[in-house]
């Protein structure tokens, strides 16, 4: 019983919602990485990590989609499974894919489903101000919650293409907006994914719980990239805020505790991968 208690003393005990709130406080850069299955979340551990996101990502680099609006409940439950198998000291947060969270009670029972059968401890989910009362449901029902702002690529066929948010004055006060509202509807973290370097920087200075950033620039809690675009592993044209951290390393446990080093020294992000 109390097993985490008991390894708090441990040279690597298990990071949690407290962990991240104190690395907030004192200033230490939260390092975040997609993972999809076991053998990636060991080495993705090893590396030292944080925090581990089973992210719907999974539909374009695992499945071959072209957006994750296909990715299914079922799908981030059995990729989660995988991934929770594979952790020891990383925090496991997991993806409420495409509609999972429409109302609040379907939203509640995915969740449940995603900390239950995934093993997640917090879930992640794209939200607005139209998700307020979703995310203050899901708090109220003591289930972590990551609220994710900004470029929401579940939404992509709505607004027409995968775009940097907050760009004019009108928009990035609304995202401020929104932010502090899913703050005080009980979200823990929030996730601020392609809006300008100024906007991430103001978000995480007014905000009490850890900001985490996609291509929102440097002055953010943390930062989460995707697995496979930072070990070089999806071809094609890569989104401006990926670097390549196979790029000189020996190996892919090399990268990853190179882009841990980078996060954590601030190298990472460097002006070109900022809007
Ligand atoms: O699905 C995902 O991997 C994500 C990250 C890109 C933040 O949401």
């Amino acid at each position: 019983m109390y097993t985490q208690l008991e390894q708090r003393h441990s040279p690597r005990p298990p990071v949690n919602l407290g962990t991240l709130r104190r690395m907030k406080a004192e200033g230490e850069k939260i390092a975040w990485l997609t993972a999809y299955d076991a053998s990636f979340a060991m080495l993705v551990d090893m590396a030292g990590v944080d925090v581990v996101l089973v992210g719907d990502s999974l539909g374009m680099v695992i499945q071959g989609h072209e957006t994750t609006v296909p990715v299914t409940m079922d799908d981030i439950v059995y990729h989660s499974k995988a991934v929770a198998r594979g952790l020891g000291r990383p925090f496991l947060v997991a993806d409420m894919p495409f509609m999972s969270y429409p109302t609040r009670e379907l939203a509640l029972s995915n969740a449940v489903r995603l900390m239950q059968e995934g093993g997640a401890k917090m879930v992640k989910l794209e939200s607005g101000s139209g998700q307020l009362g979703i995310v203050e449901f899901l708090a109220r029902h003591d289930i972590p919650v990551c609220a994710h702002i900004g470029l929401r690529p579940q939404t992509v066929h709505k607004v027409g293409g995968f775009k940097v948010q907050g760009r004019e004055a009108e928009a990035a006060a609304q995202m401020l907006t929104d932010a502090h509202g899913l703050q005080e509807a009980g979200a823990d973290i929030v996730l601020l994914e392609c809006v300008p370097a100024t906007l991430g920087a103001q978000i995480a200075k007014e905000l009490e719980v850890p900001v985490i950033g996609i291509g929102a620039g440097p002055d953010v809690d943390g930062q989460v990239l995707v697995l496979y675009d930072i070990l070089d592993l999806t071809p094609g044209r890569k989104p401006r805020f990926v670097q390549n951290f196979m790029e000189g390393a020996p190996s892919p446990l090399a990268a990853l505790e190179a882009y841990v080093k980078a996060v954590k020294d601030g190298a990472y992000p460097a002006p070109e991968h900022c809007f």
